[in-house]
């Protein structure tokens, strides 16, 4: 009876110091940086999804952005919709002129200051599939944009961030701690994580912060279903016979049953879950190291990629087509 009473308190005990330390935790992070106004906030990827909600938000809260657009319509709509103090810029992370000129453009705004935040957020996520069906060409064009241009955009503007002492934000993916499907959309945002940590670490001696946003599955271009059904299809239709025989004919339907099963029915139209850590990210005075918007990524994707990897395979081979050749 005593033994009961004294594990009932030990639990008590150690309930009550986690909800201590959430409290000083909640409380700790609800300080934010002063004078948002004279802060220029460097986005990419601003022409949908995460960067324009982030643009138009940051806009509204009296930072200084500069949105930089992969297209010039992405860059109009912008415009329509925020303040004079947005700018807007074109950027397309694969080319070192680009990179080179939207900084040059940074750096005559932001002068002695510096740049407060950059947020690496321009991403693509096909093509996707099994690893058999790629070649190298195919991994290369993702690597490039979601890993080869994200650290580009970087170094072209850490002597500003470092002025400023300010932030890197890095968008990766719960697909950067858990390899769930073929193809290169996960080894890139696995490079983005590697890339995040180094910089941390050799940053912090400068007094910049480095943070890295690890979203779950949600409703925008890049989760978009008719996108990655005609990934499917147009990675099928480049398959030799040889593929397509251990694949089986309907295998590109039975994907895309999968893909609406497993993807469709766990996305999250509140992009707002994202846009907040990012904003807190770049806000705060005690941002987090990482960020998991998302149910899915809280309560599935993070804690699975803990677990051994006998474990995760069981849980997401079957979530995926099999091959018609299966071995059981
Ligand atoms: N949605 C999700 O479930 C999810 C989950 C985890 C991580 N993420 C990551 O979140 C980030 C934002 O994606 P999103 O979901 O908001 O999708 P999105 O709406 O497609 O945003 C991606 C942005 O990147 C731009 N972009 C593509 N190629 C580019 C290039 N070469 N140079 C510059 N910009 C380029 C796109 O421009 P265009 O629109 O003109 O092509 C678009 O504005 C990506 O890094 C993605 O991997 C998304």
């Amino acid at each position: 009876m005593e033994a009961q009473f004294c594990c009932c308190e030990m639990f008590l005990c150690v309930l009550g110091l986690l909800a201590l330390w959430f409290l000083f935790r909640w409380y700790r992070e609800l300080a934010t940086v002063p004078n948002k106004e004279d802060k220029y906030v460097y986005i990419t990827g601003c022409d949908s999804g995460f960067g324009k909600l982030l643009a138009k938000h940051l806009d509204k809260l009296g930072f200084r952005v500069i949105a930089a657009c992969y297209t010039e319509k992405g860059e109009d709509e912008l415009k329509k919709v925020s303040s004079d103090r947005l700018n807007t810029v074109h950027l397309d992370v694969v080319s070192t002129h680009s990179v080179d000129k939207a900084t040059a453009f940074i750096k005559s705004l932001v002068g002695e200051k510096g740049l407060w935040a950059l947020v690496n957020n321009a991403g693509i996520s096909v093509p996707s599939g099994p690893c058999d069906w790629m070649t190298i060409e195919d991994y290369k064009p993702m690597l490039d944009v979601n890993l080869g241009g994200l650290i580009a955009v970087t170094l072209s503007v850490l002597p500003l961030i470092k002025k400023a002492r300010g932030r890197v934000v890095n968008v990766a993916s719960v697909f950067g701690r858990l390899s769930a499907f073929g193809g290169p959309y996960c080894v890139s945002k696995f490079g983005v994580e590697a890339f995040n940590d180094s910089l941390r670490m050799n940053m912090t001696a400068f007094g910049v912060k480095v943070l890295c946003i690890e979203p779950g599955f949600f409703k925008t271009s890049v989760t978009d279903i008719n996108l990655l059904r005609l990934n499917i299809l147009t990675l099928w239709n480049k398959q030799p016979e040889e593929i397509k025989e251990q694949y089986g004919d309907d295998y590109p339907e039975r994907a895309n049953a999968m893909l609406k099963k497993n993807v469709l029915n766990w996305l999250d139209a509140d992009l707002m879950k994202v846009v907040n850590c990012m904003t807190h990210a770049i806000s705060a005075v005690h941002p987090r190291t990482r960020y998991s918007p998302g149910w899915d990524a809280k309560f599935v994707w993070l804690p699975l990629s803990y677990m051994p990897s006998w474990l995760s395979d069981k849980v997401l081979i079957p979530k995926v087509a099999q091959p018609k050749v299966a071995v059981h």
